[in-house]
Order: C-alpha cells, then sequence, then structure tokens
C-alpha cells in the first residue's frame, strides 16, 4: 500500500485534531474539506482578509452534518498571540496556511506582508510549541529560490529573493529551523510551486494565474501574459498539496525540514494558454481571441520546476495529478461558478 493510502487509513481509525489557518482561502478551504471527510476534528482560523465565508459554506454542502460538527471555526488573526494561542489548544497537527500572498502586493505593501507573514508565522510557532502540537506543516513557497538559475529546483541550493514575499517565506524557514535547534520543535515547511484548483479566487490584481485566465476566458474577455509567454512553472494540483500535508503532518521523528511539493514538470504561460482553452472547449466553451502580451512583471522568476525526490523519499509523496489532469477536474467548477 502507498504511504498515502496508509496515512489515510491510520487517521480514519484513530482521529486526530488539526488546526488549519487561513481556512477560508483557496488552500485552506480544500484541507479542510478532505480532511472532514476522513472524519478527522477541525479547528479553523481565518480573518477573511483574502478567504471567504463562502468557500466555509460550499465546504460544508460538500460533507455530513455529522462531519461539520467536527469542525469549529474562530475568526481571529495571527498577528493577535492570544488568537493563536487559544486555537492550539489540545490539536495534534498545524497546517499553517495563513498568509499574505502574492509577490506584486508584497512590492506595494512591504510592511503588511510582513507582519502577517513574519510576525504571524512567528506567534503560531510560540503558540504551537507551547500547546505541544505534533507537527507544525507551514505553507512555504518556490519564490524561496529567488534568482538561483538551476533547474529543477532542489531544496538545498537557493539563491536571494526576488521580492518581499520571498523574503518573508524564507525567514519562516530560518524561524522553523530555529525553533528545532532552540527549542526541539518538529516542522515541515512545503515549498508549494504554483498551484491551482477549485476555491481559488479569480478576481483581483493579484489573482493566479490559471483562476485568472480561465474567468477572462469563459467570460470572453482579453487574456494577458506577462513577458513573451515562455516563462515556465511547475503547475500543481490541490490534491497532490493536501496528499503533502498529511504526509508530513503525520511523518514521525523530529525535524525541521523543506520539502518542494509540486509535479516535477515545466509548462510554459504559452502552453499553458492553449491547454486552458482546449480544457474549456471539452467544457463547452470557446475562447477564440488570442493572448495579448505586456511587459515582464517586477519580481517574477523567468522559470521554475521542482526536483520532488526529497518529498518522495522522506514522505512517500506521489502526485497523482498532472496539470491537464487536474484541470480536466476542476474546469466544471470555474465553469459553473464563474457564471453563476
Ligand atoms: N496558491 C499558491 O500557488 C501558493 C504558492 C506558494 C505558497 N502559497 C502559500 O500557501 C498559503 C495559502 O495560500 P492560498 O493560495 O490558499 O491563499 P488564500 O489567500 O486563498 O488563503 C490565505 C488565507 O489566509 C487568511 N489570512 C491572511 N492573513 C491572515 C491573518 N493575519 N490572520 C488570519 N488569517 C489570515 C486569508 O483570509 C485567507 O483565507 C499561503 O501561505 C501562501 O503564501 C500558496
Amino acid at each position: 500500500m502507498n504511504r498515502y493510502k496508509e496515512a489515510r487509513t491510520s487517521i480514519s481509525r484513530d482521529s486526530k485534531t488539526w488546526l488549519i489557518t487561513g481556512v477560508a482561502g483557496f488552500i485552506g478551504s480544500n484541507l479542510l474539506e478532505e480532511l472532514l471527510k476522513l472524519d478527522q476534528q477541525v479547528v479553523g482560523l481565518d480573518n477573511f482578509s483574502t478567504g471567504y465565508k463562502e468557500n466555509l459554506d460550499e465546504v460544508r454542502l460538500s460533507v455530513s452534518d455529522e462531519q461539520w460538527a467536527r469542525f469549529s471555526f474562530k475568526v481571529g488573526d495571527i498577528r493577535n498571540l492570544d488568537d493563536c494561542i487559544s486555537v492550539c489548544k489540545s490539536v495534534d497537527y498545524v497546517l499553517h496556511q495563513a498568509a499574505l500572498g502574492s509577490v506584486p502586493r508584497s512590492i506595494s505593501d512591504p510592511i503588511l506582508s510582513n507582519n502577517v507573514n513574519i510576525d504571524g508565522f512567528v506567534n503560531m510557532l510560540v503558540a504551537a510549541r507551547d500547546a505541544g502540537v505534533k507537527n507544525f506543516v507551514y505553507a512555504a513557497s518556490s519564490s524561496t529560490y529567488g534568482d538561483h538559475s538551476g533547474l529543477p529546483k532542489v531544496e538545498g541550493k537557493i539563491g536571494q529573493p526576488l521580492s518581499p514575499y520571498a523574503v518573508t517565506k524564507l525567514v519562516n524557514e530560518l524561524y522553523a529551523d530555529v525553533f528545532k535547534r532552540a527549542y526541539n520543535f518538529s516542522t515541515s515547511g512545503l515549498r508549494y510551486f504554483n498551484v491551482f484548483g477549485k476555491r481559488q479566487d479569480p478576481n483581483g490584481a493579484y489573482a493566479a494565474v490559471i483562476p485568472k485566465w480561465i474567468a477572462a476566458m469563459i467570460q470572453g474577455e482579453d487574456v494577458f501574459i506577462n513577458g513573451d509567454g515562455e516563462t515556465s512553472r511547475d503547475f500543481c494540483y490541490i490534491e497532490n498539496v493536501i496528499q503533502a500535508n498529511i504526509l508530513a503532518a503525520v511523518k514521525e521523528g523530529n525535524r525541521a525540514e523543506v520539502f518542494n511539493v509540486a509535479v516535477g514538470e515545466r509548462t510554459t504561460l504559452n502552453d499553458l494558454f492553449c491547454i486552458i482553452q482546449e480544457s474549456l472547449l471539452d467544457n463547452g466553451v470557446i475562447y477564440e481571441r488570442p493572448a495579448v502580451y505586456h511587459d515582464f512583471r517586477a519580481g517574477d522568476v523567468r522559470h521554475s520546476q521542482a526536483s520532488i525526490e526529497k518529498a518522495q523519499k522522506i514522505l512517500g509523496y506521489q502526485p497523482q495529478y498532472s496539470i491537464g489532469d487536474g484541470l480536466a477536474e476542476v474546469m466544471p467548477w470555474y465553469v459553473e461558478s464563474v457564471s453563476r
């Protein structure tokens, strides 16, 4: 049996208590849905700064009443230590997702990104350490590779950060490492590479490329590509990310490790444009406009592709969805929700 199957069977048999910060966001709400479906107890924290109550409502509709009753939610802010302390009580595993994402957002407001992503992170580490949680899994980022040009990206080789956001995610890793050395506190940082899936926000200036383009195509609007379109990314479907979180949480042993979470493949923006177009066609949406090219965007890394060897070896991570599989699965959700 593979390790993910084993982990799911084991937590289903012996239910655990999980804290998800950022639970009303894209990744947090998908983690919530999966854990409730596995009959886990879940505590959630969110301040709704970029997350939505509608995401929680959607999860509620996808689980049974009995499963939903195992979820308790607190509106609160990770910048407030008392909020962090109150949600960490009696928790086995923390999945810390709350942060302000987006490179451009951090460039326009570095102080806010710093406050949430660094001060909030240290609050959560302290609260989780003092509550004696077994394992602290946190959302790290591929942006930590910065200007290192080597491909594929391996965990031990990083360059200089290219944005305030990348600095915050690197500092998270440094703190996690120091909490292992100073307090023997166990953490796993998951360096996500361009995650996509249902409930990822297509709106606003800081939307990620996949939901933004899908929404634009469904609404018959122009799609803008920053640069020449040959910029590439290792796009990772949410189901792979859920798998990595569960595997990292249940992995025994004290450590402060970081792991790439991706597929290990590289797709250019020009190719992505065509793949989304085709996937929409399969769902009855015809988009025939050519892409509109803009200037390159400040802070963006040119190419990104992960080596997932470390996560495979240590966690038993085996991504089950390619970019095509993920888009095929999520497209009906976007077609439904954007047309709503
Ligand atoms: N989506 C990606 O491709 C990607 C890639 C790399 C890393 N990450 C990281 O993954 C995590 C989740 O990202 P996401 O895409 O789900 O973003 P998201 O914006 O959908 O979710 C973040 C959630 O955190 C909440 N939050 C923000 N500040 C908070 C605060 N001060 N207190 C409490 N809650 C707060 C927001 O309201 C939101 O619900 C973030 O840490 C992000 O940096 C995401």
